[in-house]
């Protein structure tokens, strides 16, 4: 493969400028590691704002923003800005998006295992709905509610018995599941049952499932609905969340599925099922919102080259900044923005810094011939678990995420330093 790396997988401002160099929102890529340095995290503000807005657009205001594919401050206020709900798993998502001052009933709490301090932090500040996972769940839940005499809106979740076409560790609609009260075992049944009677305490308004995620096919999460409707139908609720999982493109080639056509896939799927038109059908895309909008620079190294065997080329960052290919085996791209559109007829392997074999960033990736020690390498639609799951492996200090919007960059999380590394040691 000799091509040029598909522009379409780059953000959506982004641009052949001066030279061949790429820019981004009217910002030269170059100019900008020399400044920030590198690896960098580089996103394109208006990209995601534009997703946020499609989404709402597609489901209406009840979709939610999955937090978990990328979070910070700034993300929740924007997320939140362009109307969408902010789905969050943890106390420490919840409390990033309580510091954006993002209004708590736009809040949806998830988890398998939230503790007694997480709901009762939850209820304290008020989240909109509260996604109710397990029976111990519901026991705590109805201790802090009585406590408080609150009764907060729950969603019960179910695990369909689904099986998404994808990877295994990202698949979680089936009945061998850690999430959900599952639909074939009876236990969704007792669960709404035990809140359906209820007078006080949590309120059940609504269900939720979650079939996996990074999915192409739009009939996997029409089956879902399906599988979901006869059970949904008996209740009399008013919502119905189908989770997050919209696949997204890495590599050429790859299809990405737009907005409005998972919401028509979805919206048909439940009017054949019987689901009345007056439901809240909604999702909670993370991936899809952000992956695309982003790339990561990084800087070669070195390069060895083993005669007939490959050719390492390594960069600054590795799977402490972007551990999916080693826990997924996902394929990336790359290219050199200083000669964005060059062909790419040289075979190489993408590897980072860390002290391990498997630290593979892109394998046999295609770049230009020319490539050479110093040049900044960047792999595109890196927006989306990549700066969430970053780790300070071989204490590696986590990139800077650096936003960029009409010509002007901004960081809106700065690089770890030395310091922030023995900033807790005791
Ligand atoms: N809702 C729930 C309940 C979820 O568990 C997830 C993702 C989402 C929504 C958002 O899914 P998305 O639209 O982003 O596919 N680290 C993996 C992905 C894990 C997804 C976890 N849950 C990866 O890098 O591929």
């Amino acid at each position: 493969m000799s091509r040029p790396v598909d522009l379409d997988l780059l953000p959506e401002h982004a641009e052949v400028g001066k030279g061949g160099r790429l820019t981004i929102a009217g910002v030269d890529v170059l100019d900008l590691c020399e400044e920030h340095g590198t690896p960098v995290f580089v996103y394109d503000e208006q990209h995601i704002r534009n997703r946020c807005r499609e989404a709402v657009a597609a489901f209406g205001a009840d979709v939610a923003y999955a937090s978990k594919a990328f979070f910070c401050t700034e993300m929740a206020r924007v997320a939140h800005e362009e109307g969408m709900r902010i789905d969050v798993s943890t106390g420490g998502e919840l409390f990033v998006a309580l510091h954006a001052g993002v209004a708590p009933e736009r809040l949806v709490l998830h988890g398998n295992n939230k503790s007694d301090a997480e709901l009762a932090m939850a209820l304290d500040a008020g989240v909109g709905r509260i996604v109710v996972d397990s029976f111990d769940e519901l026991d705590r839940l109805e201790r802090l509610c009585e406590a408080r005499n609150a009764r907060p809106a729950v969603l019960v979740r179910i695990t369909p018995g689904v099986e998404a076409h994808t990877h295994e560790y990202v698949m979680t609609g089936q009945d061998d599941s850690k999430f959900g009260f599952g639909l074939a075992s009876g236990d969704a049944e007792k669960a709404v049952g035990r809140l359906l009677g209820a007078p006080s305490g949590p309120e059940l308004v609504g269900v939720h499932a979650h079939i996996g995620s990074q999915i192409f096919a739009l009939d996997s999460f029409a089956k879902a609905v399906e599988a979901i409707a006869p059970f949904f139908s008996t209740l009399g609720v008013s919502e119905l969340c189908i989770g997050g999982g919209l696949g997204v493109g890495y590599v050429e080639g790859e299809p990405t599925p737009s907005f409005e056509g998972w919401a028509r896939a979805v919206r048909a799927a439940a009017a054949d099922a019987g689901i009345p038109a007056g439901v809240s059908l909604s999702a909670e895309p993370g991936r899809a919102i952000v992956a695309a909008a982003a790339i990561t620079c990084y800087t070669v190294g070195t390069i060895k080259d083993i005669p007939g065997i490959r050719t390492y080329v390594s960069v600054d960052g590795g799977m402490s900044d972007n551990p999916r290919p080693v826990l997924y085996g996902s394929g990336y791209e790359a290219f050199l923005p200083r000669e964005t559109a060059a062909s790419r007829p040289r075979t190489v392997t993408v590897v980072g810094k860390h002290c391990e074999s498997g630290d593979v960033i892109v394998r046999d990736a295609a770049v230009p011939e020319d490539l050479a020690v110093g040049d900044i390498l960047v792999t595109p639609v890196t927006g989306a678990y990549g700066h969430s799951m970053a780790s300070n492996y071989n204490k590696v200090p986590r990139p800077p995420v650096v936003w960029v919007r009409d010509g002007a960059a901004r960081v809106v999380v700065r690089r770890e330093t030395f310091e922030d590394l023995v900033s807790r040691d005791c």
